[in-house]
């Protein structure tokens, strides 16, 4: 059986960087409380790039570092809470741009473990045989979604896309992925879609769709399912943290990163941070890191990597793979 490996990656983020001191002049807070209670010091916020242009920039360079050929591609997978359209899907949208070839394309949505859900998705299409290249990409203009008048939220998130080729291969790749989700808690995170209208509902329409987020639930969620699903994923391998070369987590919160660290007993220096330069970009926090980590020549060959999402629904998402 052929196994799912990682062949490229790309990332795309909107021009305008913002400052903490910026949002200082949006809502009462501070440079100093948003870097002590989240690590974030800067994200990129858009100015005009859509979803689907984020999403496709990420995932043509994405194709290019891969060095296959864009018609090679049969699968494209986008996972996004914050897309332009319910349709078509962004997937859709990008493969036509893209100029691939009549691929199986849909988007995904579970918050930000998106990207990860995607992955093990495409992993299952590679590995009967269905698939030979998958384009899978985590994007969000969470900006759009954002109530710029709530401090607790607004502060925290950033746009952005990545992506990465996942290919059939000889060679090893994805080893083991732990996927799950608990409604039971699905009020901590909130994004409403669209309002019931039509001519026969006579209600009054409620407030337009804006992120709510009982933000310290939600780390105490984050610190346990870390851990779990570390624990989780590599007894079902049989390997073991030591093992591990490189943690990429969801980039939320650097105290949800140092505790993590700290539990599982894993050295700081393992988990790969970049949210205090693009903050918490949901779906696309995990493929934008794992890009900036190939870009810097941080990721060798045969290095055992750990992917660990949570996010909205409340789901997660982790997968255990070799470089
Ligand atoms: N500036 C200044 N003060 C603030 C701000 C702000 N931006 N935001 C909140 N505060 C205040 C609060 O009002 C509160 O004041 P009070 O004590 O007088 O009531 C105080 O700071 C502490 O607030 P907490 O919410 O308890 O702060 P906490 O230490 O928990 O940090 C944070 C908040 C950063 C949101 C943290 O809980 C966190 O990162 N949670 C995880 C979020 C997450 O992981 N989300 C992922 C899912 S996203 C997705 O799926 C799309």
């Amino acid at each position: 059986m052929k196994k799912a490996r990682i062949i490229g990656t790309g990332r795309a983020l909107p021009n305008k960087k913002v400052h903490n001191t910026d949002l200082e002049k949006i809502v009462e807070t501070s440079d100093q409380w948003i870097k002590e209670r989240s690590g974030i010091e800067t994200r990129y916020i858009s100015t005009g790039e859509t979803t689907t242009e984020l999403a496709y920039s990420a995932a043509e360079k994405a194709i290019i570092n891969s060095n296959i050929n864009k018609e090679e591609v049969d699968l494209v997978i986008v996972a996004t809470v914050s897309p332009d359209s319910y349709a078509p899907a962004t997937a859709c949208v990008i493969a036509k741009k893209l100029g691939l070839k009549n691929p199986t394309a849909f988007d995904l949505t579970a918050g930000c473990s998106g990207f990860v859900y995607g992955l093990t998705v495409a992993k299952q299409f590679i590995e009967n045989g269905n698939v030979k290249n998958a384009l899978i990409v985590g994007v969000e203009v969470l900006s759009k979604l954002v109530n710029w008048k709530d401090r607790g939220t607004c502060v925290l998130f950033g746009d952005g896309a990545g992506a990465c080729i996942l290919s059939a291969s000889d060679k090893n790749g994805i080893i083991n992925t732990f996927t799950g989700s608990d409604g039971d808690i699905n009020n901590l995170l909130h994004i409403p879609g669209e309002p019931l209208d039509n001519p026969f509902y006579k209600e009054e329409k409620p407030l337009p769709s804006k992120i709510s987020m009982e933000g310290s639930e939600i780390f105490k969620f984050a610190t346990r399912i870390i851990k779990k699903s570390v624990k989780t994923v590599l007894k079902d391998s049989n390997y073991t943290v030591a093992q591990l070369n490189h943690i990429v987590p969801h980039q939320a919160n650097l105290r949800i990163i140092e505790y993590a660290s700290e539990k599982l007993k894993i050295d700081l220096d393992k988990f790969y941070v970049n949210l205090d330069h693009c903050g918490n970009t949901s779906a696309a926090s995990i493929p934008i890191a794992l890009d900036e980590m190939n870009e810097k020549g941080l990721l060798k060959e045969n290095d055992l990597i750990f992917l660990v999402g949570f996010g909205g629904g409340l789901t997660w998402g982790a997968a255990l793979l070799s470089w």
